[in-house]
């Protein structure tokens, strides 16, 4: 057999590494199935690397991660300070301690921090150093647009040069450390050039993804202010054209509603979806970027910024309220984007990735821009629609470039065409489904392209759990074990930990570097929402089970936050957005599992008194939620309710909603605490209307 370990390598290691130790007994015991059909239990499926693939891979063998992990968690200190000394420049070295850390709110106000003091730039880090090192004319970005044919390409000197004259034009109009820029853009090169342009000159951008409405937008900016908003005029997504300046025209005009103005809007005209003349236009206020942009100089010197002060703010959803802006600081997140990226991909030099995920979401900061870049890779950045002209189009583009690593959400992955230049395959997002993990390996990949399924979240900032590719026999639909210097815990509803075989919930003991230091202006809500729940440790939010081999295997979110085709979503945003609509008197919002989004939103909707159901209605509560929030959000299911089934106290029990959503109606459990159980079987007979 092939097992890239036997137990005996096992016994070096002592118990200080928990989880992997007690899977690593077990290994030898395991069967490995590589034959396409599934086993009596998943837990019992094992994939195991090729000996070629291992042979070459950063981490070939499990004992070599086992050694790493130890050191990574024995001290932490040591080990993320050689990687960030060896790998990056720092300007000044960080202080006395490499980290400091309270992550227990009964000893005092939550703090994470790491190489505070430390002196750096992410920009810089990412193109200058790459350049000084011979990259200049490696290409760093190939950009494919929607329509097939058109693409162009960006050398990491070319790249250096566009972020140094947006970023000479920020500091023109007054953008400057620390101040924030939202960023409305497509997945255009000036994207990733946007972003790195801010981190050069130290202002924090936030990226709201193009596919929110303009509420949304507006709430966003009106609570970071920026000075300047910088989107472009519009972007062709499939076949449609989607016309982005008139809906930041419009949450401007709301922003300014609520006493936030923005100086300028920098718009960048995408010729192929709409041209300069039919795009509305406020003078004084907004300025085409084609007319100012190459105007400015293609050097621009580094704001040099403390490893603390902040690199971005991201704005997720959460189970209630308005979104969180999620802030992630220079030094720590630099190091942790970039050193998760190498290992989880077993990057090299010759590789040529691809990420699929959108820049308005984390995977796209941390696995389109700055990961690989930090690398000195090159990246595909594709403008359109995996399914736009036809379904292959993604396998075409993987075909174009060559792509060697492809990091996507699973569900794309039920596409049935094959491309050899695959080397690693990513997946994020939700749990691979293991048949077409399977699949995937085996046609696919020539049972030779190993498979990470990383878990992580926009808080973490980088991959937590994650297979590493060479190192680990894999399990289909497992995210296997954590990353160096992560402490996964899985503790029941006391927060007690569990040992061993075990189920509950995902907990993180101890700060790692890429760890988000606060939401934007509240920190009580980031204590209270992260650390409170378990105290002394992180609450991820997620279940997760652990196998009798010590693999993790995720769950699903226990709290009211869905995920859509990666799209991470709020159930009481959409209610909130369903009940701004005049006729809807109550809304409430569940999951359930769809085959092709991982999840879609469902949603039960008791109109006001005197509204009867209809179609009509129906349709304009969806147009709501798509105006209120973005078209992602719109629920695909309403399901007309006369009544919510609610406890004495009026809690609405969403246990019941979601058997009923999902039809397991033999499983609806007790309903005799329900203040009306006759609720339920309104809502049963209605379940089809
Ligand atoms: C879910 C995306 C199962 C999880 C990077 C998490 C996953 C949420 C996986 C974060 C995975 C992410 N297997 N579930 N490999 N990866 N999730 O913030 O519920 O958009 O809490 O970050 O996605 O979503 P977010």
């Amino acid at each position: 057999n092939n097992l890239p370990t036997t137990a005996s390598h096992f016994r070096h290691v002592d118990a200080m590494v928990p989880q992997p130790s007690a899977a690593a007994a077990k290994l030898s015991q395991l069967k490995a199935v590589v034959l396409g059909e599934a086993p009596a239990s998943e837990d019992d499926e094992v994939v195991v690397p090729s000996h070629e693939f291992s042979r070459q891979a950063l981490v070939p063998s499990t004992q070599k991660y086992l050694e790493m992990y130890k050191s990574s968690i024995e001290d932490p200190a040591k080990f993320w300070s050689s990687i960030a000394s060896s790998e990056f420049y720092w300007k000044q070295r960080w202080g006395d301690q490499v980290y400091s850390e309270n992550l227990d709110a009964r000893k005092g106000n939550i703090k994470i921090e790491w190489f505070k003091s430390g002196i750096t730039n992410v920009c810089y880090n990412c193109l200058d150093r790459n350049i000084d090192a011979g990259l200049g004319d490696k290409i760093a970005i190939y950009w494919e647009s929607n329509e097939p044919g058109f693409d162009a390409t960006l050398t990491y000197s070319e790249l250096l040069h566009r972020v140094c004259q947006l970023a000479n034009y920020l500091k023109s109009i007054g953008v400057g450390k620390g101040d924030a820029v939202v960023v409305y853009l497509p997945m255009l090169m000036e994207l990733p050039i946007t972003m790195l342009a801010c981190a050069r000159i130290g202002a924090v951008h936030s990226v709201v993804f193009a596919g929110f409405s303009a509420e949304s937008l507006a709430q966003r900016i009106v609570d970071c202010k920026p000075k300047v908003v910088i989107t472009c005029n519009a972007v062709k997504r499939g076949p449609k054209t989607i016309h982005l300046k008139d809906i930041v025209d419009a949450a401007l005009i709301e922003s300014a509603n609520n006493r936030i103005s923005v100086d300028v809007c920098l718009t960048y005209e995408n010729q192929s979806a709409q041209n300069r003349e039919s795009t509305k236009w406020e003078k004084g206020r907004d300025v085409w970027w084609e007319d100012v942009v190459p105007k400015f100089p293609t050097s621009c010197d580094v704001e040099w910024v403390d490893a603390e002060d902040p690199l971005f703010l991201l704005y997720t959803s959460g189970s209630t309220g308005k979104p969180k802006g999620v802030l992630h600081t220079t030094g720590g997140y630099m190091v942790y984007a970039a050193t998760t990226f190498k290992y989880a991909f077993d990057y090299k030099d010759s590789d040529v990735y691809w990420c699929t995920a959108d820049c308005g979401w984390i995977t796209g900061h941390s696995y389109v821009t700055y990961g690989p870049m930090l690398n000195g890779a090159t990246v595909v950045v594709f403008e359109g629609a995996p399914n736009y002209p036809d379904p292959g189009r993604c396998w075409d583009i993987v075909d174009k470039y060559k792509v060697t690593i492809f990091y996507t959400a699973p569900t794309l992955y039920v596409t049935r065409y094959s491309r050899r230049s695959l080397r690693v395959l990513g997946s994020v997002g939700e749990p691979i489904n293991p048949t077409s993990c399977r699949w995937f390996f085996n046609v696919v990949g020539g049972s030779s392209c190993p498979i990470s399924d990383t878990w992580w979240q926009t808080e973490t900032g980088g991959f937590m759990i994650t297979p590493l590719p060479g190192a680990w026999p894999q399990k289909p639909g497992s995210a296997t074990f954590p990353f160096f210097g992560v402490q996964p815990v899985i503790v029941d509803e006391k927060g007690v930990e569990l040992d061993g075989e075990c189920n509950g919930y995902l907990c993180v003991k101890s700060s790692w570097p890429g760890a988000f230091r606060t939401l934007y202006g509240d920190h009580e809500r980031y204590e209270t929402t992260y650390f409170k729940p378990f105290p002394g440790y992180y609450f991820t939010g997620d279940g997760c089970r652990r196998d009798k081999d010590g693999y993790h295997w995720l769950t699903g979110r226990v709290d009211d936050v869905i995920n859509v085709s990666g799209h991470r979503i709020g159930t009481a945003e959409v209610e909130s957005a369903l009940v701004f609509h005049p006729h809807c008197a109550e809304a409430a919002v569940v999951g359930v599992e769809h085959e092709v989004k991982g999840q879609s939103i469902y949603a039960f909707v008791t109109p006001v008194e005197g509204i009867s159901y209809s179609d009509e209605l129906r349709k304009s509560l969806i147009l709501t939620v798509r105006k209120q929030i973005g078209a992602f959000a719109a629920p695909d299911k309403i399901h007309w309710a006369p009544g919510l089934p609610k406890t004495r106290s009026g809690k609405i029990m969403r246990r019941i909603l979601r058997k009923i959503a999902s039809r397991q109606l033999d499983e609806l459990g007790d309903t005799s605490t329900l203040a009306d159980p006759g609720v339920v079987d309104q809502l049963i007979e209605l379940a089809d209307d």
